[in-house]
Formats: C-alpha cells, structure tokens, sequence
C-alpha cells in the first residue's frame, strides 16, 4: 500500500458579502479568503483492489459522532470524483486516517480543505495527471470553497466563491478562533436566512481590505473586515454576540464571524493577548453557559473551542 500525508489549513474569510441570487439556487459573493495555521492532516493509504472501498478513521470519540466516516464524507466525494476525472477502469481500496483539528459545522472550510487534501493526495497517486488549475475545477464541481483551499493564502474569492484573485499579501495576522463546541449553523440554511432577512445589512468594505492587506496596514485592513451572514445567524444565537462583545471587551483588535459560522475570529496583537483571552473566555461562567450539556460535562471539555492561529501562505499540501 503506498501512503501519502497531507495537511490541510482552515479559511477565514476576512470579508463576506452576498451579491444576489442566481438562476442555479447558489448565491454570488465576494469575499477575501484567508488561510490560517490550523490544519488538519490526512494519512492516505490506496492499493488496487477487486471493488471500490473507503474508509475514514478517525480516533476522536466526539468527533466519529459528527462527520461520517464513509464515502459520503467530502473526502469520499474527492476520491470518487477524481477517480471518475481519470476514467480508470481499475478499483481501489482507499484507507484515510483523519486528524481532525479544524472544528466541524464551523464556517472554517473544514470539509472543503479536507476534500483539497484529497485531490491532491490522489493527484499524486497516478502521478500528478492534472495541474493545480484542473485539480480546482474538479474540485469546484463538488465545494465552492474547495479552489481556495487547494490555493492558500490570501485571494478574493467571486462567483460561488471558487473564482479567484490572488492577493500578494505581506500582512501577518494573528487570531483567536472561537467557536461554541455545541453549536453548528447550516450553510444552505444560511444563505435561506439571509435572503429573508428583513433588515439592511451593510456590506463589508472590501475595497478597504484589500488596499491594507497589500500595504501591509493593518488598521486599514481591518477597517473593512466584515460578514453579512452576521446578523442573520447572530439573530438566531444571541449567545454570539455576547461571546463578540467579550472578545472585544478583552482587548481583540476586531472580531467577526467567518463564512456561515458560527465560529468567530478576533485578532490580537500576538500570542500573549491570546493566551490573556483564552484565560479569560474558558473560565468565565458567565460566557458560554448556555452550552455546559450533560454530554459536554462528561467529556470534560470547555463548552468554548479556542484555539490560536495565524494567517498562512499554505493551501493543502503533501507533507510526506
Ligand atoms: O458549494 P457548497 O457545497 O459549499 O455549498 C453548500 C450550499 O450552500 C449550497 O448547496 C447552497 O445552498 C449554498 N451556497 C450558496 N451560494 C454559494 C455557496 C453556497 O447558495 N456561493
């Protein structure tokens, strides 16, 4: 059996607008797509074999029971979807060995980047057929957020969000990625939410952002941070905007919510600030409460998943 290792990083998107429905039911945003230096990493393992088999381990008790371990994961799609690409005629066994980092339902592209790591995993089984480009496209069949994944770095993402402009960023940012362990938000349900939204929701300044991520300004960059699926999701979890104000109230230089959610992302001016507000945001009572279940109890866990990054050139990559 040969066996690959890949990694494969989060996404924030920076901004997040929505520009319309289209005739196809996705909608048209325009966002900036960051990568971030928390990954999860894939151990592929494939050899011929009589009929098509997929497997995903994955040695986490909490996380077997939220994403499914068979070919219906983003994972199984990639490996189908680019063994289709090829047109072999031969079957294989596949074994994936998962360790999940990246929060699941989180806004952070988990599946997507999971997915990349796929393609290119089984890209260099058959020894690298398609380029970075092809491996996008067959990607973007499957995930709008896969061709930024595969990417890394820093892009504006149009279209479904698989359109691509890359941003030739010097800024180095650094966050805390914050998402309440019990709570997940449905991407299909969010867009639904916000078509039927009734109040304005003002645009993120874009523009703004991307003129400092080039200068490398950061208070310019920032000006323009922001997500028009914030009041929508904030609107049905209220406890998000709570965790937003604390953040901020503990010295966060900004705070916004990435992609659908409903994890939030504040950034901090390094490491030492997020370890202050890690203190701050795991012991506090009155913060995240409204999450202390029985299940979360017994699993011993902060109701809070925190954890610290930074922005990253990476997209999915073979490590080994
Ligand atoms: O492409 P992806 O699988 O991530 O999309 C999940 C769902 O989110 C789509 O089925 C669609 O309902 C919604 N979506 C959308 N417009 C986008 C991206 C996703 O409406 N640009």
């Amino acid at each position: 059996m040969q066996t690959i290792v890949v990694r494969c990083p989060a996404k924030l998107n920076l901004t997040f607008n929505i520009c319309g429905l289209r005739p196809d039911g996705y909608h048209n945003v325009e966002t900036v797509f960051q990568s971030i230096s928390l990954e999860d990493e894939l151990i592929v393992s494939m050899e011929k074999n009589k009929e098509f088999e997929f497997k995903i381990e994955c040695d986490h008790p909490a996380l077997k029971k939220q994403i499914p371990l068979d070919d219906s994961n983003l994972i199984g799609k990639a490996a189908k979807a680019f063994l289709a690409q090829q047109k072999t005629r031969s079957n294989y066994k596949i074994l994936v060995k998962l360790e999940k980092k990246i929060p699941v339902g989180a806004g952070l592209a988990g599946g997507s980047t999971d997915a990349a790591g796929m393609l290119i995993a089984m890209n260099r089984f058959f020894g690298d057929p398609l380029n970075l480009a092809e491996l996008q496209e067959l990607g973007a069949s499957f995930g709008s957020d896969i061709p930024f994944c595969l990417e890394g770095g820093t892009c504006i993402g149009r279209g479904r969000g698989e359109l691509l402009e890359k941003l030739e960023s010097n800024l180095q940012l650094c966050y805390c990625i914050v998402k309440p362990r019990k709570l997940s938000v449905s991407t299909p349900w969010a867009f639904k939410a916000f078509d039927q939204f009734e109040s304005i929701i003002p645009p993120p300044d874009s523009k703004k952002t991307i003129m400092g991520l080039l200068s490398a300004d950061a208070e310019q960059a920032l000006a323009g941070f922001g997500n028009v699926f914030e009041p929508v999701v904030f609107a049905a979890h209220p406890e998000l905007a709570e965790l937003k104000t604390e953040l901020l109230k503990q010295g966060a230089w900004a705070c916004h919510m990435t992609g659908s959610g409903p994890t939030l992302f504040a950034v901090v001016s390094g490491k030492e600030m997020g370890q202050h507000i890690r203190r701050h945001i795991l012991r506090d009572d009155d913060i995240g409460f409204s999450y202390l279940t029985e299940e979360i109890l017994q699993e011993a866990v902060p109701p809070i998943d925190f954890k610290l990054a930074e922005s990253s050139t990476f997209g999915a990559r073979i490590i080994s």
